[in-house]
């Protein structure tokens, strides 16, 4: 499924909860099988790491990879930029088939201009937090994107333990935001971690290792999607 507008598309997620697989933890020698897998159980949104060996310790994949997901799926690709200078990438990252484009704080730090070109380029804004950045230095702009994505461990790596002190920026963001913000939660969440993320206020669950690392992926999407539904109807 993929919404033709933007708009639609942002209230959509927003409207949330929803499970944000990051494929950083699938299986790329299936990536298509592990994307079929995904569909079946009901997701919506995939999530596509870019790292470039400077922004994170780290390489992951580019463009082509991007662009070979993209024609295999109808899925919704929300794009994480782990880059030094990710304004010379926008573009390709859209052409590529990019609905949402993120873009760190860390190496914008105002990042009002980088939103318009994004949604020039008729993708939807995100701007991303590391746990060590303190929440007054994104407060100033939430409201000029329409997808926060807050840290849960240092990026680059799958797998990390989540640092639950960024609940509380979590609980911050989600005070100050439009009530139809996209709040993402990115990095060491699991059937551990989910329901307080939740809690706090976040909609959008970006599950890499917990998703993945499982005998039956399907499976395990439903039991992390129940965690955030039981928690958003209380
Ligand atoms: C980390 C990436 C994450 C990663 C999350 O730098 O931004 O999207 O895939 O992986 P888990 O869910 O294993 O912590
Ligand atoms: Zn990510």
């Amino acid at each position: 499924m993929r919404e033709a507008d933007i708009t639609d598309i942002i209230s959509f997620i927003g409207s949330g909860p929803h499970i944000n697989p990051s494929l950083l933890s699938a299986d790329f020698a299936n990536l298509g099988r592990d994307i079929r897998y995904l569909e079946e159980a009901g997701a919506r949104i995939l999530h596509l790491d870019i790292m470039d060996g400077h922004f994170v310790p780290n390489l992951s994949f580019g463009v082509p990879v991007v662009s070979a997901i993209r024609r295999s799926t109808r899925l919704l690709l929300d794009v994480h930029l782990m880059l030094q200078e990710p304004q010379k990438y926008l573009a390709v990252f859209r052409r590529a088939g990019a609905d949402f484009l993120s873009i760190h704080i860390e190496v914008a730090p105002d990042p009002r201009g980088l939103f318009d070109e994004i949604r020039k380029l008729g993708a939807v804004p995100g701007l991303v937090s590391n746990p060590p950045t303190p929440v007054e230095a994104i407060l100033p702009y939430i409201n000029d994107c329409e997808l926060i994505l807050t840290m849960g461990v240092m990026p680059g790596f799958g797998g990390q333990t989540f640092d639950s002190s960024v609940l509380e920026k979590i609980r911050r963001i989600r005070r100050v935001a439009n009530e139809n913000a996209i709040i993402s939660i990115d990095g060491g969440i699991g059937e551990s971690t989910i329901s307080a993320a939740a809690a706090a206020g976040a909609n959008l669950f970006v599950t890499g290792t917990a998703l993945f690392g499982k005998p039956d992926i399907k499976k395990q999407f439903q039991k992390l999607k129940q965690l955030i539904v039981n928690e958003d109807e209380k």
